[in-house]
């Protein structure tokens, strides 16, 4: 049987960094769900569907295939129709493009099978908004890692300055909120945190810290 730890919180917690070196130290594949819902967003953009319910979207996904695959070194690699498209849905636009068609229902569906397959052939940690609470209900350990929308404009900030993008904190706080209000207030499978999940709150913890903090946790718990 294999073992499942759900990392669910807000845009921006860290989850993806810091559940990267926890798989990293407990030999488990780390899996980012929300580079799913960026690669469908990014099909939406190149075909010029508008990211609302209805028969575009569906069509849309009717014609795509999205895949998750490892590199050797271990890292995910998402593919588009077999393009490699993990570094072109990292941008701000992509961001809220996911945010916005990540909301509807075929969307999530369409998802589903694929991340619950993953979990079943693998030892995983994976993060998301959903994992504990509709993908993986019955994760051996659920975490819900958060911090305050202004630590998370400031860190994503800072990382997007050092790739040598060109842009202001103001606009990415706006962003930070604009997302946790869409992911929180969407019909279906809002973020939210599962009842039986340990709240991990890093706004006062840095990387390091916060990577301890949730090894321990899945230690203590697993
Ligand atoms: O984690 P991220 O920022 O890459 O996610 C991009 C968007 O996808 C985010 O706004 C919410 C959505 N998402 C989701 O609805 N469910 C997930 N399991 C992961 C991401």
């Amino acid at each position: 049987m294999s073992i499942a730890i759900a990392i669910d919180g807000p845009a921006g917690a860290g989850k993806s960094t810091i559940s990267k070196s926890a798989a990293k130290q407990l030999g488990f594949i780390y899996i980012d769900t929300g580079a799913l819902y960026r690669t469908v967003g990014l099909a939406a953009s190149r075909a010029g569907v508008e990211p609302v319910e209805g028969k575009e979207v569906d069509d849309l996904l009717s014609k795509i295939t999205v895949e998750l695959t490892f590199n050797d070194k271990g890292e995910q690699v998402v593919l588009l129709d077999k393009e490699d498209v993990s570094g072109l849905i990292r941008t701000p636009e992509a961001s809220m493009m996911a945010s916005k068609i990540s909301a509807i229902p075929s969307v999530r569906a369409y998802l589903l099978d694929l991340q619950r397959d993953m979990a079943k052939k693998n030892n995983v940690i994976m993060d998301g908004r959903d994992i504990g609470t509709v993908i993986l209900p019955d994760a051996k350990v659920k975490i819900f890692l958060t911090a305050s929308p202004e630590a998370r404009a400031e860190r994503r900030y800072k990382e997007l300055v050092e790739k040598g993008m060109d842009v202001k904190y103001e606009d990415i706080l706006e962003d930070v909120k604009t997302r946790d209000y869409n992911d929180m207030h969407r019909e279906i499978a809002p973020l939210k945190q599962a009842d039986d999940a340990i709240l991990a709150d890093t706004t006062e913890i840095d990387l390091q810290g916060s990577i301890d903090l949730i090894v321990k946790i899945i230690k203590e718990n697993s």
